[in-house]
């Protein structure tokens, strides 16, 4: 157990949130922009240079967001060393479920977090930052005392393999951490901010496909399906570079912050040109900005926690770091986030990464 140990219901002195344990999982398959070259009219060089990314991994037979979730919980619940079943709370952010029902609950089963609730929250390439604030919001009413919060994403189910402008922008992943209620003055999530703006909402879609059926007996109704991701890129791109820097700037300052008191920049990984454009605004130095896009691809909800773990595990990102992080995406949906990671030392050995095929 951590230090942070607390009794089951915590009391008001406990009302801090602290970020104690971080896990990944990537499926087995490696895409490379060359494989995709050979899809659609696109090449190495044309991605590379437009969005930073090199390849991605693509979740394959036997693999699914209820099993790559499941493996990055288990890593960071082995992290922070602790047993499933003292958790309080799942939170799942996907926007490419198993089961549209839930799948936090396949994951809860799959664990074995018999005291846990859970379900899935959606919020495009922003959800891990909003499950992460909507378990905080749960721990400090001091209703809950240890969540996990998961980003798992099977974009690849969605997407359109014969639309270059989409198709090699996205991977499949999973990333966690885990979260406990400790002193209030030792909280790390020093400030945040979501936003949503749904006038916008046709930017970047992965809508309900309208298709009528006739029931015997009379009436009609809508057959469930979707069509696949719709994105317009540039957009999206304008939204970004737009407003990540106006809401990162509002959380500093929430947060008594400047840019260079922060150890690191971590945003949604969408396009690395994203990425250094943001930094640029803060003057952060490149090598102070987070960044995997090369190996993964835009993995969606995924994207912050597994960077985060990647980070934590090879030892950038020490205990008492600070960590400005940024999500955005469809909805329109956007916010930031500035943490502390509180998590052990690097391990090294405990990420669920499988080599590739
Ligand atoms: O995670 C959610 C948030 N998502 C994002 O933040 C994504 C934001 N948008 C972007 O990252 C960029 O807009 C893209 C990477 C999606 C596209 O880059 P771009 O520099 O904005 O390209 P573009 O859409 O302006 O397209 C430029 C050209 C077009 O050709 P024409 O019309 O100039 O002849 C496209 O058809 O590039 C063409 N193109 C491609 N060419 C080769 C588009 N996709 C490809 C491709 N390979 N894969």
């Amino acid at each position: 157990m951590s230090e942070h140990t607390v009794s089951p219901r915590s009391p008001a002195d406990l009302r801090g949130v602290a970020v104690v344990g971080s896990g990944r999982a990537l499926p087995r398959t490696r895409v490379s922009n060359d494989d995709l070259s050979a899809l659609v009219d696109t090449s190495d060089d044309w991605i590379r240079s437009r969005t930073g990314i090199g390849a991605r991994r693509l979740a394959g037979p036997g693999e699914s967001v209820t099993t790559m979730a499941t493996e990055a919980a288990r890593a960071a619940l082995n992290h922070a060393g602790w047993d499933a079943d003292q958790l309080d709370l799942i939170i799942l952010a996907t926007s490419s479920p198993d089961d549209l029902f839930g799948t936090a609950p396949r994951v809860q089963a799959a664990l074995g977090a018999h005291q846990a609730v859970a379900f899935d929250l959606t919020a495009a390439c922003s959800g891990f930052l909003f499950a992460l604030v909507t378990a905080a919001q749960y721990i400090r009413a001091g209703s809950m005392c240890r969540a996990l919060v998961i980003g798992a994403d099977q974009l690849s189910r969605w997407v359109d393999w014969t639309d270059r402008r989409t198709c090699v922008l996205f991977g499949d992943g999973a990333g966690a951490v885990v979260l406990e209620a400790c002193a209030p003055d030792r909280d790390d999530l020093l400030a945040f901010r979501l936003r949503s703006d749904g006038s916008r909402q046709a930017c970047l879609t992965l809508a309900h496909r309208e298709r009528l059926r006739d029931v015997q007996g009379g009436f009609t109704t809508e057959e469930g399906g979707f069509h696949p991701i719709a994105m317009n890129g540039q957009e999206v791109y304008k939204f970004a570079v737009r407003e990540v820097p106006i809401v990162l700037a509002q959380v500093l300052r929430d947060a008594d912050l400047e840019a260079r008191q922060v150890d690191w920049l971590l945003l949604h990984q969408a396009n690395q040109r994203i990425l250094d454009a943001v930094a640029e605004r803060f003057s952060v130095a490149p090598e102070r900005v987070l960044s995997n896009l090369e190996s993964y691809g835009n993995t969606s909800a995924a994207t912050i926690p597994l960077m985060l773990d990647e980070a934590v595990r090879d030892g950038r990102v020490q205990p008492g770091h600070l960590l400005a992080t940024s999500g955005f995406g469809a909805g329109l949906s956007w916010g930031a986030a500035v943490l502390r990671w509180s998590g052990p030392p690097p391990s090294g050995s405990a990420t669920a990464e499988p080599p590739s095929t």
